[in-house]
């Protein structure tokens, strides 16, 4: 799998920049759609300009909540798929194909072709997203030491598109047509298909199905030792932290989105902000700060700190929580002003420190997951982390809905006593789960805040 003798360009295998734009066009698609996904849903069937669906926000967002769920739950599938028949490379090509082939079912007018643009975009992202990111390893030989470059590379590559997308296609979906929207991001993907495929001469060792899996080969063959059961049982206790993680960030594509087209006042300078541009704070920050944090973090471990993976998921959760007290702060500064309008700068700032806690939690957890995971259940560790993530949207989705009762200022309060809590309990339990990881962090140089 690993390509040893391969042309270079910046210092890394040239199929890094071939995946780096494809995953960029995907991204771009991927964000572009959700971006306008509740916004479409919940838009008048009466609006003469651009009519949507009609939904309640309580209806928009529990479908926002399953659609999130799913389409990183068949990562478990797509990992598997490309394991057992496919390869990655031809797991990503279908997957591509998928993925144009639901955008542009979306942008068709009609509830059935919206319903099966869904389907197809949870398969294609599935069979896509993960098998993309193992190919970036499988670039790099065992040991390579810019491994962890190629992966920072690769997420500015995430982060890019993800900044790209609410921009123009939430612009063009929002302000002109909701199906311009939806075929902009289906453009999208095509121009992700045709430089995975045409780049394929880059990715000719990478990929491809192995007719013996290592990791296949001895699946049942022993029993774990009891370091590798410790090692499991700090990677599931990390997976709960991850599901309270994404459960909040994820809060931004829902709720925030509803609250700042509701509740904000976007206009800066007399020009009045789309609400779908909010999307593409996340992005814009990450690719922003995303290399001077993974430097403070290695400044940090290098000053002989505790910089464990865990510690820093730890802080990360700290960090979660003050940005929903800084909503909390909105929601309470909007209840005083004659409008009923929160200003932006609270918004800007919560979405802003979303981005610190996880640049410090994200990456941080797929490395760890490398670390940790027995060679034998790696993709399945890493199939494991996909639908995590999946169950962390949907319960964002829950908590996105239990808002339109219980109130904003209620559910981010929640969330952010939720976040600190988990903090709390990471920090009382650091050292412990440090030991049940029997020393997996030592021997490898951590440059975290990087693949995400
Ligand atoms: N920004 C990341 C991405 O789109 C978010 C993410 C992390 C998604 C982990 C899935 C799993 O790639």
């Amino acid at each position: 799998m690993n390509q040893t003798s391969q042309e270079t360009f910046l210092g890394h295998p040239k199929g890094l920049f071939i995946l780096f734009f494809t995953e960029l066009w995907e991204r771009f698609s991927f964000y572009g759609m959700r971006a306008i996904l509740v916004l479409y849903l919940t838009a008048e069937t009466t609006d003469k300009l651009n009519p949507g669906l009609g939904w309640t926000s309580k209806e928009a967002l529990a479908l926002y909540g399953w659609y999130g769920m799913f389409v990183y739950f068949m990562g478990i599938f797509g990992g598997a798929i490309a394991d057992k028949w496919l390869g990655q490379k031809k797991s990503v090509v279908v997957g591509g194909v998928f993925i144009i082939l639901g955008q542009f079912s979306l942008a068709v007018d009609s509830i059935m072709m919206f319903y099966s643009g869904l389907l197809l975009l949870v398969c294609g992202v599935g069979l896509l997203k993960p098998n993309i990111s193992t190919m970036v390893g499988g670039l790099y030989p065992k040991g390579d030491s810019k491994r962890d470059a190629g992966f920072t590379l690769f997420y500015i590559g995430i982060n890019i598109g993800a900044l790209a997308a609410p921009i123009l296609v939430g612009y063009f979906g929002e302000k002109v047509d909701w199906h311009l929207g939806f075929s902009l991001a289906g453009f999208g993907m095509i121009v992700g298909q045709a430089v995975f495929v045409f780049g394929g001469k880059h990715l000719k060792a990478v990929g491809n199905l192995l007719k013996h899996s290592p990791t296949h080969g001895h699946l049942a063959d022993q029993p774990l030792t009891k370091v590798e059961k410790d090692r499991i049982v700090v990677l599931l206790l990390s997976f709960l932290i991850v599901i309270v993680f994404w459960a909040a960030y994820e809060q931004a594509g829902g709720l925030m989105n509803l609250y700042a087209r509701d509740s904000v006042d976007r206009f800066v300078f007399g020009f009045e902000v789309p609400t779908s541009w909010f999307q593409s704070l996340h992005a814009f920050y990450v690719v922003l700060i995303g290399a001077p944090m993974a430097w403070l973090w290695l400044k940090w471990g290098n000053m002989g700190k505790e910089s464990s993976a865990i510690f820093k998921m730890g802080v990360g959760m700290i960090i979660m929580s003050i940005s929903f007290l800084a909503l909390m702060g909105a929601v309470y500064d909007a209840s005083l002003n004659m409008l009923g309008k929160a200003p932006i700068y609270w918004l800007l700032f919560s979405y802003f420190l979303h981005v610190i806690a996880e640049l410090s939690i994200s990456p941080v957890a797929l490395s760890f997951i490398t670390k940790l995971a027995p060679a034998k259940y790696a993709s399945l560790m890493m199939g494991a982390y996909f639908a995590i993530t999946g169950l962390g949207n949907k319960a964002a989705g829950i908590l996105g809905e239990a808002a339109q009762e219980a109130g904003e200022m209620a559910v981010f309060s929640v969330i952010a006593l939720a976040c600190l809590f988990v903090g709390i309990l990471i920090f009382l339990f650091v050292k412990k789960l440090k030991v049940i990881s029997h020393g997996a962090e030592d021997d490898i140089t951590e440059l975290s805040g990087v693949e995400g």
